[in-house]
């Protein structure tokens, strides 16, 4: 199980091995309940009071392993997973699930306990996910599950296909790098899964939503899903004409915000584990709205409880940083963004002139990652200057603000640069005071977008507090910035093909993972598992 270390606990005879993720939110008053039958706690964690909990309730009411598990499950508040062993017999685990992901890998003459099917690519591809409050008991050749109520259950088997996970790193360095250079696969099989080769027009398999009477949408996610969500929110308002609302959704869970009936709530999650989308997707879908899941993983929990799923068809991310599954989380929203406009009334021919559009990103992508990937090229050569970076400062507008929270997110994650992203407009109130000869402010902006001077006129700010200027624009404003004199000795200008309006986003992604993944290596960081974070945060 991810990031978890076994605890062991002895009372009476019981002699307990545990292993945790998640938390137990009221573990001490547990603790407290505990010490007066004879627990000796040796840490400060709420794993190991697990083992002597378990270990109380088989002294005192509880004939098996399993039924200690039941009772405990029903004195333990809070969203985890665990798997118990008794010392001496290898042979038997047990395991349960409330919240946090488990689930039961089917080998030959052998069966497993894992959080997430990845851990035995190469084993076995059969796997049961076990649902909430499920208890299960593991020996070498037999399975058997029992529901929240101690009820004898089943649970389905499916086959989980690993190949793409046994591919390794394919001589990439980092499988940051190597899912960076996946992109335009990724976005090809967006696009031929999900729009029709003759007519052109999108084609999300959406079921029976209405999509031409949704009155409002919430988008809710977390980390780099969220700020595709806020991509998605510029391509749904902008296209669709929906209003739509985007939130983290820590924040959305604990708000209990009013729905509007009939409303779409789209979750989006990369790994379809991470714990807040999650319940706020069940808060949702008890509320009665039409949920909608983008994910990476159609076996995941969310995929199991949202009313209609659309695969991101990303294929497995291993690096922490999430690249591709970004990628096609956009992608995918743009296609639904004209899905919905169509069926609001906007013309087919319109509609398939974005889908054309977007059919050129492949190309757009592979030329840009080749050019941008070389070792002397300006990104490598800007990298070099930023590992004695201190702090950094992103700015975009339109579509380009969310890129700027996202650019700015991938560099902090993966070189421990301190940085920040911001909406452009949002420079003079605030971020401004932070501006001198040490930080660097990367600038995202389109010529074309109508906002182009206003760009230029917050560099002259930054310029005139010395700031470090790195300009991320199209070959139209890198020009119209050098025919002005405007560029200056100390400015780094990474130029970036001319694209349509719509696939800004998708464009300045790669410039700024590349960005933040060459400072990184540079800076000789963990670049796919950088410190204190995990790929799926199955905790709140
Ligand atoms: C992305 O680079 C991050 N590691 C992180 O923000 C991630 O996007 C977030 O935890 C959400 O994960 P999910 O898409 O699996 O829900």
């Amino acid at each position: 199980m991810a990031n978890a270390h076994p605890h062991s606990g002895k009372l009476g005879g019981h002699n307990l091995t545990v292993v945790h993720n998640g938390i137990i939110e009221n573990f001490a008053a547990i603790k407290a309940e505990l010490l007066p039958h004879g627990a000796t706690f040796m840490s400060e964690t709420d794993t190991e009071v697990i083992p002597f909990a378990l270990a109380n309730a088989l002294e005192h009411s509880a004939k098996t392993l399993a039924q200690a598990v039941h009772a405990v499950n029903g004195k333990f508040h809070g969203h985890y997973a665990f798997v118990v062993m008794k010392q001496g017999d290898a042979t038997r685990m047990v395991g349960t699930r409330r919240g946090a992901p488990l689930c039961v890998g089917l080998g030959e003459g052998a069966n497993y306990l894992v959080s997430d099917p990845l851990a035995l690519a190469g084993i076995t591809s059969r796997f049961m996910y076990l649902e909430d409050g499920d208890v299960v008991v593991i020996t070498p050749k037999t399975v058997e599950i029992t529901d929240e109520n101690g009820k004898p259950a089943k649970r389905a088997v499916k086959v989980v296909d690993q190949s793409a996970d046994m591919a390794g790193k394919m001589g990439y360095r980092h499988f940051m790098l190597k899912e960076i250079n996946e992109q335009p696969a990724v976005v090809s099989r967006v696009l031929q899964a999900h729009t029709n080769s003759s007519t052109m027009l999108p084609a999300l398999p959406l079921g029976k939503l209405a999509l031409g009477k949704v009155p409002f949408i919430n988008i809710v996610a977390c980390g780099t899903a969220y700020y595709a969500g806020l991509v998605g929110k510029y391509y749904l308002e902008q296209l669709a004409r929906v209003p739509v609302n985007v939130d983290v959704a820590s924040e959305f869970r604990y708000r209990n915000p009013p729905y509007v009936p009939g409303g779409l709530f789209i979750a989006v999650s990369q790994s379809g584990e991470t714990a807040d989308t999650l319940a706020a997707l069940q808060h949702a879908k008890a509320a009665g709205q039409h949920t909608l899941l983008l994910t990476n993983v159609p076996t995941s929990t969310m995929a199991r409880t949202a009313d209609t799923v659309v695969n991101l068809l990303a294929e497995r991310e291993i690096a922490v940083a999430s690249t591709k599954a970004f990628m096609a989380m956009i992608t995918t929203l743009a296609l639904l963004a004209l899905q919905l406009a169509q069926a609001r009334g906007m013309a087919s021919a319109d509609v398939a002139g974005h889908v054309a559009h977007l059919r050129t990103l492949p190309t757009i992508l592979t030329s840009l990652i080749t050019e941008m990937s070389h070792e002397k090229g300006t990104l490598a050569q800007l990298a070099e200057r930023l590992q004695e970076a201190k702090s950094m400062l992103y700015l975009g507008r339109g579509s380009l603000a969310p890129m700027a929270l996202e650019g700015a997110l991938k560099m902090k994650e993966i070189s421990y640069i301190h940085s920040e992203g911001y909406a452009s407009g949002e420079m003079k109130h605030g971020p401004i005071a932070l501006v001198d000869k040490e930080l660097v402010v990367v600038n995202l902006a389109a010529s074309h977008d109508g906002l182009f001077e206003k760009t230029i006129s917050n560099l002259k700010e930054v310029e005139a507090r010395h700031g470090q200027i790195v300009l991320m624009t199209d070959a139209a404003g890198a020009n119209q910035l050098r025919e002005s004199g405007q560029v200056h000795s100390g400015m780094v200008v990474v130029e970036i093909p001319a694209v349509p309006q719509a696939l800004l986003p998708m464009a300045f992604a790669v410039p700024l993972q590349l960005l933040a993944y060459f400072t990184a290596t540079m800076k000789g960081t963990d670049v796919d598992q950088p410190r204190n974070l995990a790929k799926s945060v199955t905790v709140e």
